[in-house]
């Protein structure tokens, strides 16, 4: 083990003050021959050193939770605000991590000033997207690295795309191309990646988008990426996975799983919607849960070609800090580290996968 890994173990020790036992897992970055990222929200982030101290153990890759979306980037008209988005980029450059841009255009993300301003004039929208585009993405052009483009633009389930969007209602499917070239203009050298959900899962939806991403290639569309945002739950099958990430692989983009948690319980897909099945957390469910780890990074290394793979990022990596329990409004415990920041077995699983 090197030896800064042995003085965070310290570190580490210190902070949790001193009935925590030595943390004697591998640093995750450090096995993968890919980069390897958390998401966090940057606030109460920057606040909590413990989970610095392991994010920065753990991961070189960085995306923020909500932080960079554009209802954050820009809640009013009159401005945008940078400060978050700065104080992230300083963090990653001094822990030489990747800063990864999630997201640009989402319609959960909008603020409704521009949704009630498109309404009322939609020749406006075209311009303001390209603006927005153009400001943010130049602003950091070379500093972040990739960036989701369009975030969960085909319906929640099944074909075709969300139409019940200010995008797609103003400017018709046309808009997702549009950003990507926006994008493309202002950062040529950004990876840039159409990111979904279920999309590993729901082949009628998985289909739409590739037809789209096709497209795209067949058209010189400048993408560059499928992320696949990857809330599983245990009972996801590996088989239907595979296939999905074999046809996206297919295509020569670079795959990133971009969102990763892996829940027991299950929900409808929307705000509050979740049903609780599992009220505890057995061992018998964490070695399960370890399994599917080790299994769903050994197809991601099996499958993408070592030169396609940008990454596996988790969608915060704890169980404190999961955003499942938050929005589906149920308890859950999809991460690698439990609700007091312990290493569960689902980070040897991953680590497992990492080996194998
Ligand atoms: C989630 C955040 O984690 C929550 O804190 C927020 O309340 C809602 O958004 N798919 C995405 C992410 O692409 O942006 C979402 O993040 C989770 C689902």
């Amino acid at each position: 083990m090197k030896i800064y890994s042995l003085l965070l173990i310290c570190i580490l020790c210190l902070s949790a003050c001193v009935s925590t036992p030595p943390i004697t897992v591998e640093s995750l970055h450090e096995v993968a021959d890919f980069p390897v990222g958390t998401s966090v929200r940057m606030n109460e982030f920057k606040k909590d050193p413990l989970t610095r101290a392991l994010q920065q153990y753990h991961f070189d890759s960085l995306t923020t939770g909500s932080d960079m979306k554009m209802h954050k980037v820009m809640p009013t008209e009159n401005g945008y605000y940078w400060k978050v988005i700065d104080e992230a980029v300083a963090y990653t450059q001094k822990h030489e991590q990747r800063l990864f841009g999630h997201n640009l255009i989402w319609h959960s993300s909008t603020p409704s000033w521009v949704v009630k301003k498109a309404r009322q004039n939609p020749q406006w929208l075209d311009g303001f997207m390209k603006e927005y585009i153009h400001t943010y993405v130049g602003r950091y052009k070379g500093v972040v690295d990739g960036w989701d483009v369009v975030n969960e633009g085909f319906a929640t389930k099944g074909a075709g795309y969300r139409t019940d969007t200010i995008w797609y209602q103003t400017l018709g499917p046309e808009y997702i191309e549009k950003a990507f070239r926006y994008a493309h203009e202002a950062d040529p050298d950004a990876i840039l990646f159409y990111n979904d959900f279920n999309i590993e899962r729901d082949l009628e939806k998985f289909n739409s988008m590739m037809v789209m991403v096709k497209d795209f290639q067949a058209r010189g569309v400048p993408i560059s990426g499928i992320g696949f945002q990857m809330h599983i739950r245990m009972d996801i099958p590996n088989e239907v996975i595979a296939h999905t990430l074999k046809q996206a692989a297919a295509t020569g983009l670079q795959i990133h799983l971009s969102e990763v948690d892996i829940i027991f319980n299950t929900h409808d897909d929307s705000r509050g919607g979740g049903i609780e099945n599992h009220r505890q957390l057995t061992e018998e469910m964490k070695l399960a849960q370890k399994k599917k780890y080790k299994e769903l990074v050994q197809m991601y290394r099996e499958i993408v070609p070592s030169e396609q793979q940008y990454g596996i990022t988790f969608w915060s990596f704890t169980d404190r800090d999961t955003w499942i329990r938050r929005f589906f409004n149920m308890i859950d415990w999809p991460t690698i580290y439990d609700d007091d920041l312990k290493p569960k077995p689902a980070l040897d699983g991953f680590l497992d996968g990492l080996r194998d």
